[in-house]
């Protein structure tokens, strides 16, 4: 049997799991225990000190579901292909650094908003998986909102209310305003980066309810004016990052952050300068339809 150490991170939210070297191949009974700490915690598990290469990194998250890059399943969208690992497809590479030829070794300034990773797919992510190869002295953090805990604290009249909306996540709205146009792809404009999902889903490896609308991704409420849209998306999205929802990880080289996409909004927060290296690897694994 194999020891090792939990310890939680923040109230309700997030575990530490220490002890473990998750590449030296693990029993489904350990897998299956490391999947339960992480829904038991709402969403989030940072496993420390991992020395994964690539490869043990895509056969630890290929036990989440199937990986968004997998030449069988659906890639991400094509604007961050450059940012795909050469070798591996599965894996995303998020970075400042750049090669001798002045090339970036991974998409620099990724994820720097709130949002849910390809929530504007039909099939989102479910689990994401970022290793922290390299990590800036100071800063680099990232930041995480548990959004079943922020469904939980509105009132029930608000609960039956945002459970009767659906909203429309948009990659090519979000792409007006977060990338430069120059690098976006013209095919991501197309429908396939466009989806309709409930306001409110539910997690069905847990049961619990949250809130599935985010800044980065979500384009507007269904139904409603764009004045009506936007007062309900500016409630909810103060609501869902109030500071006791949220969890703030300074990262330690060799971790591995697990979060559940499904109920946790995260946020990189860029306030390192150049001279400071950040390499982060990420698996994406595709999630269900959201209900
Ligand atoms: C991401 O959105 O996956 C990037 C997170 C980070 O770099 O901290």
């Amino acid at each position: 049997m194999v020891k090792y150490e939990t310890k939680p991170i923040a109230p309700g939210f997030g575990v530490a799991i220490s002890g473990l070297k998750i590449a030296s191949g693990e029993s489904d009974n350990l897998i299956a225990e490391i999947i339960q700490l992480w829904h038991d915690a709402g969403g989030i598990a940072v496993i420390h000190d991992q020395d994964l290469t690539s490869e043990q990194h895509i056969a630890f998250s290929r036990h989440f579901g199937p990986l968004f890059g997998d030449p069988l399943e659906e890639p991400l969208q094509s604007t961050v292909s450059r940012y795909i690992h050469p070798e591996y497809p599965e894996i995303y590479r998020v970075s400042n650094k750049v090669d001798n030829e002045g090339m970036p070794l991974g998409r620099k300034g990724a994820g720097t908003y709130w949002h849910s990773d390809v929530s504007f797919r039909e099939r989102p992510a479910q689990a994401s998986l970022l290793h922290g190869k390299q990590i800036p002295i100071l800063g680099g953090d990232t930041l995480f909102a548990d959004q079943a805990r922020a469904y939980e604290a509105l009132s029930k009249n608000m609960k039956v209310f945002c459970s009767s909306l659906f909203a429309w996540h948009d990659f090519e709205d979000a792409a007006r305003s977060q990338y430069a146009s120059t690098v976006v792809v013209e095919e991501d404009m197309a429908g396939g980066n466009r989806s309709l999902h409930p306001v409110v889903r539910t997690n069905p490896d847990t049961g619990r309810k949250s809130l599935f609308i985010n800044p980065g991704f979500t384009s507007h409420i269904d139904g409603f004016t764009s004045e009506e849209s936007e007062s309900i998306l500016a409630f909810l999205y103060g609501h869902c990052v109030k500071p006791e929802f949220v969890y703030r990880h300074t990262w330690r080289e060799k971790d591995l952050v697990i979060w559940d996409n499904r109920s946790v909004m995260h946020y990189a927060v860029m306030d390192y300068s150049d001279d400071e290296p950040r390499y982060m690897e990420r698996c994406t694994v595709i999630g269900e339809r959201p209900t």
